[in-house]
């Protein structure tokens, strides 16, 4: 059990599942993308520990960026959107696989996906350490999945609670 801020919670994926399971995903972005130059855009924070532990098992040749998404600002006519902040490479043509720590609802990941492909990109494919499939409220077609769990909040590796226990280094889940 570990305790952060006021919450307690129990042990869930251990770091050397999450990281066999992650070479499992390098292995196979390696084939599907054999002979391109993929450029994965990170997605911070929660996805940093993700994204170095899946990078170091793929040699092909790639681009590494990382970004951020506003916190929800509200319009008229769309609601709450979040813009994606601190992307400078140009996408159009490129081969793209988002990393994200979780999709939860999908909410996020639909509007982000909706922002890359506005930016005309050869390809783009979803990476994600984790899936909540009875959260899900918008589809949206995840390439690779490292877990799919239930929907209960975990913390840990990259993922926080309140801002604490992204370096925490397996997963842990707080008890129902
Ligand atoms: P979505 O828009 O509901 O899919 O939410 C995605 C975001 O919610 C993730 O990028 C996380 O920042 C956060 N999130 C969702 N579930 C959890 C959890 O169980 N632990 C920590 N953060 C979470």
């Amino acid at each position: 059990m570990i305790t952060i801020h006021d919450k307690t919670f129990s042990p869930f994926i251990s770091r050397d599942l999450i990281e066999s399971r992650i070479a499992e995903l390098s292995t196979q972005i390696n084939t599907d993308y054999e002979g391109r130059n993929p450029l994965f855009l990170v997605v911070l924070n929660g996805a940093f520990l993700f994204a170095s532990e899946l990078v170091k098992n793929i040699p092909l040749t790639c681009e590494i960026t990382f970004v951020r998404l506003s916190s929800y600002a509200q319009t008229e006519s769309t609601g709450k959107v979040r813009q994606i902040i601190g992307l400078e490479e140009k996408l159009t043509d490129r081969d793209v696989i988002i990393i994200e720590d979780i999709v939860d609802t999908g909410l996020t990941m639909h509007q982000l996906l909706q922002q890359i492909q506005a930016l005309a990109p050869r390809t783009v494919e979803i990476a994600t350490l984790l899936h909540k499939p009875e959260a899900i409220k918008k589809a949206v077609d995840l390439r690779y999945v490292g877990f799919e769990i239930p929907n209960r909040f975990v913390v840990g590796y990259g993922l926080d609670y309140d801002g604490a226990g992204r370096n925490l280094d397996a997963l842990y889940v707080l008890p129902e």
